[in-house]
């Protein structure tokens, strides 16, 4: 039985297969309605969401089968004082698959050694978000059509955001990859990214509080929100909120085939007159989302 705890859980080849069929069932949706009939997603939301969530319970259902779960922890036994590992085993029982987020770092991991059914990790804390990045991947082969040699910027929260990990992690597999990593100081990727991923494989890398500095040399710009839900004190997240807001000035330097990203929900890191601008793909990047976790679904049960 399969698990999805970190994106490292899946080799390129996997990726690049489930890519592959992402592609197939745009095309061909018709030909996937009734794979997973009797089939049933668990989504388990400990932690907000609207795209990870919904996405998988839609997936799910244009594969023809069925989604039960939570939307927070509060509507679940959880508020009674419930372990995850009880909820697991329990949920296990009336599911075949379960997509679970979590507010702490490692609840996924935990989950998965108690479960029966196969574990998908849709966020836990500031850690992983591997189902969002292969959304960004299936974003980047569909938008710039190929995964290597790209530079990309991350700007915003690098140090809470966990999507931005998670793509480091992934983009850093593929051949000439350059990062350039834009943030204020205190939100800073963290060391062990760049020790244990960066540097170990050679992957060049620039910092920099700037976003003009760089920007004409990006192929992708992948905006992150501050994450005011991490922040140990509201002062500071006030202070770094607005510290980057992309709008159409910022971008008369960037390339014209610049693919302009965001894990969405935004808050003000990309002004809304972007929106309209080709180079926006955030949006795309939605509905990318859901074809890609439709793949994996089929992945994670086994199914043809
Ligand atoms: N990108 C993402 O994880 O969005 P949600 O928090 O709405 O699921």
């Amino acid at each position: 039985m399969r698990n999805l705890i970190d994106i490292k859980d899946l080799t390129e080849k996997e990726i690049e297969e489930l890519i592959k069929v992402a592609k197939d069932i745009m095309l061909n949706p018709e030909k996937y309605s009734e794979k997973c009939k009797h089939k049933k997603l668990a989504t388990l939301f400990f932690e907000p969401s609207t795209r990870t969530r919904l996405s998988f319970e839609a997936a799910m259902m244009e594969l023809g089968g069925n989604v039960i779960g939570f939307s927070s922890s509060s509507s679940s036994s959880t508020a009674k004082g419930e372990s995850v590992s009880d909820t697991i085993r329990t949920v296990g029982a009336y599911s075949d698959i379960i997509a679970m987020r979590h507010p702490k770092e490692g609840a996924p991991l935990v989950a998965s050694k108690k479960s029966i059914v196969p574990i998908i990790n849709a966020g836990d804390g500031g850690h992983n978000h591997p189902t969002q990045t292969l959304t960004d991947l299936l974003t980047i082969s569909c938008e710039k059509k190929r995964l290597n040699d790209l530079t990309i910027g991350l700007c915003g929260d690098l140090k809470f955001g966990r999507t931005v990990h998670s793509l480091i992690t992934a983009m850093s597999r593929y051949k000439g990859i350059k990062f350039v990593l834009i943030s204020p100081e205190e939100l800073k990727t963290p060391e062990y990214v760049k020790t244990d991923i960066l540097k170990k494989n050679n992957i060049k890398f620039i910092e920099t509080n700037d976003i003009e500095e760089y920007i004409n040399d990006l192929d992708i710009l992948y905006m992150t929100r501050v994450q005011k839900e991490r922040f140990f004190n509201e002062e500071d997240y006030l202070r770094l909120k607005d510290y980057y807001i992309l709008n159409k000035e910022k971008l008369k330097k960037a390339k014209e085939d610049l693919c302009i990203m965001h894990p969405l929900p935004r808050v003000n890191e990309i002004s809304t007159e972007v929106d309209d601008d080709p180079r926006a793909c955030y949006f795309k990047q939605v509905a990318y989302g859901k074809y890609i976790r439709m793949a994996l679904i089929l992945k994670m049960l086994e199914i043809k």
